[in-house]
């Protein structure tokens, strides 16, 4: 399927999805936001990666935010709908069963921060800017910043953030725990890659225990995180790749992982 505001492909079980408005440094508008959703949901009907990569096009932004030319027509009815939409997007690339990664290589600002928030980790370049400067706008974030952010970083430094709308760069991003790892601009998407590739040859059913206890658990109180664990560690010991694994190190070679999600 083509699309007009993202381009999508898949090599060797990795999906890049590129977020592809570069005149408007990647701002997404609502037909963004349906492409985005439409590229979620077909790999996740029809398995088709192992891993999902998110980018920006060009060398200047990830995104840099919502369209905010579309804000003078909406109303608050709307405003709540264009919320919510983009919302259940994001929940769609946070609960996908694969590892996602933002490869941020520019502005990472309001809704593009929450994009990046809303992958398993965030790779970034250098030159990337983070931050939610909505109030700026007299508005406030809508695709779940205030949340995913104050998770990451911690509530003070996510109200600071917030409330005064001030960019950070990547390197401060990394301090705030926001980033996993910072590259220089012309590495980011080899190193990205690199790993990328590493996570789509481990033990599928593993990788998607270990991302639904981490988001779940850190919802809930210790004794219950653990509880989802123990849970998720025994449907992994059932898995095909658990088999391989430990049969593997017994004979001294490397395993051979199918990732198949059957147990
Ligand atoms: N929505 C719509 N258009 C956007 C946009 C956004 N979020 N961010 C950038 N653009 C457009 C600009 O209007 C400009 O279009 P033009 O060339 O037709 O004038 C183009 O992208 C380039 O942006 P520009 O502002 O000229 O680049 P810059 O290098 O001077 O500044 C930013 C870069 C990211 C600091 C600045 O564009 C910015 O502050 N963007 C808005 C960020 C924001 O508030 N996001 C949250 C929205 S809720």
């Amino acid at each position: 399927m083509d699309y007009k505001n993202v381009l999508f492909e898949v090599k060797e079980n990795v999906a890049v999805l590129t977020i592809n408005r570069p005149k408007v440094l990647n701002a997404l508008n609502p037909e963004t936001l349906g492409e985005i959703e439409d590229v979620i949901d077909r790999i996740y009907k029809e398995n088709l990666a192992r891993v999902l990569v998110i980018t920006g096009a060009g060398d200047k932004a990830f995104v840099a935010g919502a369209d905010i030319s579309e804000f003078p027509k909406m109303n608050s009815l709307q405003a709540r709908l264009f919320a919510k939409k983009g919302q259940d997007i994001f929940f769609k690339i946070e609960n996908l069963p694969i590892p996602t990664i933002a490869c941020v290589n520019g502005y990472a600002l309001g809704g593009g921060c929450e994009l990046a928030m809303s992958c398993d980790f965030i790779y970034a370049s250098e030159k990337a800017r983070f931050g939610q400067p909505e109030i700026n706008l007299g508005i406030i974030p809508g695709f779940g910043g205030t949340q995913r952010l104050a998770r990451l970083v911690g509530r003070a430094k996510a109200k600071e953030l917030c409330m005064r709308g001030e960019q950070i760069s990547a390197q401060e991003a990394k301090e705030l725990g926001l980033v996993a790892k910072v590259f220089k601009p012309e590495e980011l998407m080899d190193k990205t890659m690199e790993v990328a590739k590493a996570l789509a040859n481990k033990a599928a059913v593993a990788l998607r225990a270990i991302k639904e206890v981490i988001n779940r658990g850190v919802e809930v109180d210790l004794v219950t995180g653990c509880a989802l664990e123990v849970e998720a560690f025994a449907t992994s010991f059932a898995s095909e790749d658990a088999k391989e694994g430990a049969t593997a190190f017994l004979e001294k070679r490397k395993p051979n992982f199918k990732g198949s999600f059957t147990s």
